[in-house]
């Protein structure tokens, strides 16, 4: 019988940040006894500051949700500390001889997860190769090295093409694991399930069937404590829509994988991102609309206000963009994507609004101009017939939706809308697992499929350049201001020109 693995190691660079206490940690502890257990993993949280293994386990335990907490004192006491500093060869040297003595030792596998700010990323892995940490045995199954990188993952594509490059200096493609959480979530993966899956829906999936794509994805939070220098620096383009975003756009156009092996699919979805049509950044006004919020109306700050942020800033707290996809399947429909802080609601949601039928035979009394009936539709004094839209939302609802519309009962002919719908906790009684516990164990399995390539990250930068570009020269849209608390501002209501139809509002 083959000897079994030694556990691995799992390394968290920034041990002493909000990431690790708030998601990675409780995400340990929820595989604890379920995935994962001892002979799986142990974990060394390592930051600059000197503390002790006790210590940093009593500091995580303060944010571990109450119904973790038994399967956190399982874990505790194989979570351990070591103040590290990239900077100082020392102290890594002492961090290598740190992980030789944890369980599983040299042979164990070692993921290093980094969760530093972005500047940090190139110089720690430099310092791991240099002492000779990420040196992996060829066709060595165990003693495997994987090195975990947050985002944001450069902030053009320059930046993030030199940082591809310097890794590259000293990890292969197949050990880095760019994350991005999105991809994480139950409902995201399930885009692919649903298209893929299923028969009914692919025939309808492409541009003679559908009329738009909207992609929403509203915060009712502001600028939490503490990222205020962090986001005025980066906006929303760069915090969500280059990333999030636009990952969510990939898997709901892509062409269908050949298999689900992680370069299928992630081959597809640089495809997709490639064949996004950059925005000419002369008319970059006519497909983006970008704003900030105001205070809001039950005393809720301006963004202008929060703590950290510049005096003088121009940066955007919602954005709203008209994509267009130059391929075969989606030449000409349009892909509306909006996002923003501080809005009314909090919901993630795909919606595809198919087209309506060529005749319009019901609801539109007799005699009645086109013209004339489409405004009574607007006013409301006609019954609506909406038009078919299958909705997809991520969060916090995770549900799709898929509506039409049926005969009301009665002896005219009148049609109402009506709904099909799946609600993911309702069928099976449970909420579904963070991202992080997913994205986790995949990366300690070595599935790489929902984590981004680098070729991906740079195709979506190239696109949300475009845009930024044409932000900073040309005929610029105007930064807008939006209440705190509202639906953002009333331009972005323009990016529908020419399709029918509304932003949803969850
Ligand atoms: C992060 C952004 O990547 O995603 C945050 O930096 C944002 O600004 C967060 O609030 C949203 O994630 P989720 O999972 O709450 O939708």
């Amino acid at each position: 019988m083959a000897d079994p693995s030694p556990p691995n190691q799992i390394v968290i660079f920034g041990a002493s940040g909000d990431l690790t206490r708030r998601k990675l940690i409780p995400a340990l502890a929820a595989l604890e006894g379920r995935e994962l257990d001892e002979a799986d993993f142990s974990v060394l949280g390592v930051a600059r500051r000197e503390k002790s293994d006790e210590s940093f386990r009593a500091e995580l335990a303060i944010d571990v949700p109450e119904e973790l907490r038994p399967a956190y004192h399982r874990l505790a006491p194989r979570i351990h500390y070591q103040a590290a500093d990239a900077s100082d060869v020392d102290s890594m040297r002492a961090l290598g001889a740190r992980l030789d003595e944890l369980p599983g030792g040299p042979d164990a596998g070692r993921l290093f997860y980094l969760s530093l700010k972005p500047d940090l990323f190139g110089p720690t892995v430099e310092a791991l190769a240099e002492c000779g940490l990420l040196a992996m045995r060829e066709q060595e199954t165990q003693s495997w090295r994987r090195v975990v990188i947050e985002k944001p993952f450069g902030r053009d594509l320059e930046s993030a093409r030199a940082l591809n490059e310097h890794l590259h200096r000293w990890l292969r493609e197949d050990q880095i694991y760019r994350i991005d959480h999105y991809l994480g979530k139950e409902t995201v993966q399930n885009l692919l399930g649903l298209r893929f899956h299923n028969a009914i829906f692919e025939p309808l999936w492409n541009r003679h069937h559908v009329e738009l794509v909207q992609i929403t994805v509203a915060e009712d939070i502001g600028v939490e404590r503490g990222r205020g220098g962090y986001y005025d620096d980066t906006g929303a383009l760069r915090d969500m829509l280059q990333n999030h975003m636009l990952q969510v756009l990939s898997l709901v156009a892509m062409e269908p994988p050949a298999s689900l092996a992680p370069e299928a699919v992630r081959s597809q979805k640089v495809e997709l991102l490639r064949a996004l049509r950059c925005a000419d950044p002369q008319h970059v006004d006519e497909i983006s609309v970008r704003a900030r919020y105001g205070a809001g109306a039950n005393g809720e700050a301006a963004y202008v206000d929060e703590e950290g942020v510049a005096f003088g800033s121009q940066t955007e707290t919602f954005i709203a963009v008209r994509a267009e996809i130059d391929n075969w399947r989606w030449s000409g429909v349009p892909f509306l994507l909006r996002h923003g802080k501080r809005m009314a609601k909090r919901f993630t949601e795909v919606q595809v609004q198919f087209r309506t039928p060529p005749i319009q035979l019901f609801n539109r009394p007799d005699g009645l101009s086109a013209d004339e009936y489409h405004r009574r539709l607007r006013e409301g004094s006609l019954c609506e017939i909406r038009p078919n839209v299958l909705t997809v939302s991520l969060q916090p609802r995770e549900a799709i939706r898929l509506s039409f519309g049926v005969k009301q009962p009665g002896a005219s002919m009148v049609m109402a809308p009506a709904a099909l719908d799946f609600d993911y906790r309702e069928h099976f009684g449970k909420a579904p697992a963070d991202a992080y516990e997913r994205l986790l164990l995949d990366a300690l399995h070595g599935d790489q499929t929902l984590f981004l390539r680098g070729d991906e990250i740079e195709a979506s930068w190239r696109y949300a350049d475009e845009v930024l570009e044409g932000w900073q020269g040309g005929p610029a849209p105007p930064l807008l201001e939006y209440p705190a608390g509202s639906w953002g501002p009333s331009e972005a209501d323009a990016l529908f020109h020419g399709c029918e139809g509304g932003w949803s509002r969850g």
